[in-house]
């Protein structure tokens, strides 16, 4: 597994992330089999990024683009809390992850659709990973969840290598800024 829940009193969570074990390569991934590997590379890194960050008890999580739904569960872990949502547009992950949640009593709710029809201005925490992949849509996509999520609320981007150039254009908002790994945190106005 990639993610040690040792530490979490409900092992439920264990037992649908091993359910989900060994996790398939990402169909609509450019990156192929590089995809899990790039994000294990990044889970000390958020676990340090995300220990930066005041949130309230319990805060609610979005994660954009939840797929199997393992980062939103090591954010939630984290961040020690259970309000955790996902959004998927692609059918066959929430095909897939939907019944293991409610199977092993996960709390997260996962919603299928495109996240701009989801109203997402009521969390605290946003995460996503790097869903939008060409230039024009990226922007598109900054301009959406900035410009709609919760003043005060933290949203934290994985980004495809490459893609840093584009979200320099929005340093105003940063909070933490972190180059190596490209995860960065931002905060709402
Ligand atoms: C790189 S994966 C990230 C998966 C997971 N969040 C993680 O960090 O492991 C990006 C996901 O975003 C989803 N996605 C892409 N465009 C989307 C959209 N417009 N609305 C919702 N989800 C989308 C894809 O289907 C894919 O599962």
């Amino acid at each position: 597994m990639l993610l040690d829940f040792k530490k979490q009193a409900t092992g439920n969570i264990k037992a649908f992330l091993d359910e989900i074990d060994p996790i398939p390569t990402h169909p609509n991934d450019d990156n192929g089999d590089l995809y899990y590997g790039y994000i294990s590379k990044g889970l000390l890194h958020l676990e340090d990024l995300l220990s930066g960050i005041k949130t309230p008890p319990n805060a609610k999580i979005l994660d954009i683009g939840a797929g199997y739904c393992e980062m939103l569960l090591y954010i939630g872990h984290v961040l020690k809390s259970s309000n955790m949502h996902g959004i998927e547009v692609n059918q066959k992950y929430f095909t897939d992850t939907a019944p293991l949640l409610v199977k092993h009593r996960v709390p997260v709710t996962l919603y299928l659709c495109d996240y701009r029809k989801h109203d997402i201005s009521s969390y605290d925490v946003i995460y996503s990973f790097s869903i939008a992949k060409k230039l024009p849509e990226k922007e598109e996509m900054y301009r959406y969840v900035l410009d709609n999520m919760k003043p005060g609320a933290i949203w934290i981007e994985a980004l495809a290598p490459g893609l840093i150039d584009v979200i320099k254009k929005h340093k105003r908002s940063f909070d933490i800024f972190y180059s190596e790994l490209e995860t960065i945190a931002l905060r709402a106005k």
